[in-house]
């Protein structure tokens, strides 16, 4: 059977500085919707990467005394380290410092440039190296860049431009045409900003000025500008040229998660340039809010703890499963230690933990009694059964609908109501009152509800499920798609003799 693709990138970070839990958002929740797909039998390729040319990373090397090469050799790996802590499954770890990142960015620059796009001109505005983009007087507050509320530098310069203007119609038939593209939340204001103030952009600088950066096919004394360069990682990163098989397969991307912050760029910019290469279209852009703390965006310059904190202070686990828990396509959201332990004791400590170890305990105690229970006598219990296919039934649909939050909350409804079985039954008291037939099937349930959940939570929190399977006596975790008909996953005689804790109560 042919499997379905599915293309799913994050965006690529300045590494100027370490990841935080702002970039750990956008990467955590594309990593579980990649794990969800391929959990649905997709045949999934996810990337994400680092954005190193351009003056903020420049000037940061030098400040720091470094060789600008050396300083983003040194600042992706930190990059690739803390991914690899969070447990990322990226399909590849895109650097714009590759060579055949760099190729690829010339050969579309030069598609674009045969297709009369650019020009050369005088670009005159201001910039703000933070945000590595220009603003007109009109964007500013105070005089400052609007993100960063810091000054901005007034540039004259010669530069290439893309005639970003002729592309109005075909931009706004695009979206007409396709209602999926723009996120929901944002799409109006997207649409009436394209009718009202398309203006070419500058897409180059002069050598002499900034040297960081992919010189132009057309003319070598200009270097691409960061962001040109940057979102065409997204075609170099499946191989484009290099590996046409991959590429062919993959492209166009099915989902583009990106924050608020860089959404013109997405959907305005990026389809152009596109469009003037002659290449397919992304089929979505999905865009969040910001992750906020005490309500300021997180940054590194706002002063945030770093990852590692988070990670060695809460486990893994916890951290994926509060961002995961916390996500939000519509509005900002805030950070909270005391709301992530609070969230996840009563969530996984309290509740799925606390389960685990109670139906583990009873089944180590009467082992004997389970091992030897035929097949047959297994008997189902309809409402759990019920249950769990609900909800793996719908999980491909609320991925697609970007309601990763809701999935979770509907398999942790699953998980309530598997607490209250086993609370209202009561299995050791019928073990004690020697009721074996009613004991084995509520034990019986209870461990193939189990499984399902562990599956169902695998994508989520891999860590913590993948030592959940080896328990419940499988060598490593279960997709969704390999799980057999409810009834018939669970065999006593694999199942663990132990004791355990899954999640240490914070
Ligand atoms: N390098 C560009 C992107 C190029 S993509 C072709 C860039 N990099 S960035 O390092 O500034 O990171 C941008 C992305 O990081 C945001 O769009 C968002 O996805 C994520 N976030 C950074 N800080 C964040 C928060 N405080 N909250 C949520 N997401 C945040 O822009």
């Amino acid at each position: 059977m042919a499997y379905k693709k599915f293309y799913i990138t994050t965006p690529i970070y300045y590494p100027n500085n370490p990841p935080h839990i702002g970039t750990a958002y956008t990467t955590v929740v594309a990593d579980v919707i990649a794990r969800y797909k391929q959990s649905l039998r997709y045949d999934v390729f996810f990337l994400t990467g680092t954005d190193e040319h351009g003056m903020k990373i420049f000037r940061e090397a030098k400040k720091r005394g470094f060789n600008v090469k050396e300083f983003v050799d040194k600042q992706a790996e930190i990059f690739k380290k803390t991914w690899s802590k969070l447990l990322i499954s990226y399909s590849r770890f895109i650097r714009t410092t590759e060579k055949d990142h760099e190729e690829t960015v010339k050969e579309i620059l030069k598609k674009m440039y045969e297709s009369g796009d650019i020009y050369k001109g005088y670009y005159e505005g201001f910039y703000c190296v933070d945000c590595e983009r220009y603003y007109t007087p009109k964007d500013l507050k105070n005089e400052l860049c609007p993100i960063h509320l810091r000054p901005v530098e007034k540039l004259r310069m010669e530069s290439y431009f893309f005639k970003l203007s002729a592309y109005k119609n075909k931009l706004l038939k695009f979206y007409e045409e396709n209602p999926e593209f723009l996120p929901e939340r944002y799409k109006n204001e997207i649409i009436s900003k394209v009718k009202e103030e398309l203006r070419d952009i500058s897409i180059s600088r002069p050598k002499k000025y900034l040297e960081w950066g992919i010189p132009l096919p057309f003319d070598e004394n200009h270097v691409a500008y960061v962001w040109i360069d940057a979102l065409l990682n997204y075609v170099s990163g499946i191989g484009y040229r290099r590996n046409e098989k991959e590429f062919s397969k993959y492209w166009p991307p099915d989902m583009q998660l990106i924050g608020k912050d860089i959404l013109w760029f997405h959907t305005v910019i990026w389809p152009a340039m596109l469009m003037s290469a002659g290449l397919k279209l992304p089929k979505r852009i999905l865009a969040h809010g910001f992750i906020t703390i005490g309500g300021r965006k997180v940054s590194k310059s706002a002063g945030a703890r770093s990852l590692d904190y988070y990670i060695d202070k809460f486990g893994v686990d916890i951290l994926r499963y509060y961002l995961v828990r916390k996500f939000s396509p519509f509005k900002d959201v805030e950070f909270n230690e005391e709301e992530l332990r609070s969230m996840t004791n009563a969530e996984l400590a309290n509740t799925l933990g606390n389960f685990v170890t109670r139906a583990f305990a009873l089944y180590s105690r009467y082992n004997e009694i389970l091992v030897f229970t035929e097949k047959h006598h297994l008997e189902v219990e309809e409402k759990l059964k019920n249950a769990v296919e609900k909800v793996i039934n719908n999980a491909d649909r609320f991925i697609e609908e970007l309601k990763v939050k809701e999935l979770i909350e509907e398999i942790m409804r699953v998980v309530f109501m598997l607490n209250n079985y086993f609370n209202e039954k009561e299995p050791w008291k019928l073990a004690k009152n020697k009721q074996y037939e009613e004991f084995i099937k509520v034990m019986f349930n209870s461990f193939e509800t189990l499984v399902h959940i562990a599956a169902l939570l695998y994508p989520v929190i891999p860590q913590s499920m993948n030592s959940l399977f080896n328990y419940l006596g499988f060598e490593k975790p279960l997709k969704i798609v390999e799980l057999k008909e409810y009834g018939k996953n669970i065999d006593f005689r694999r199942i663990e003799k132990i004791k355990p804790i899954l999640f240490a109560k914070l």
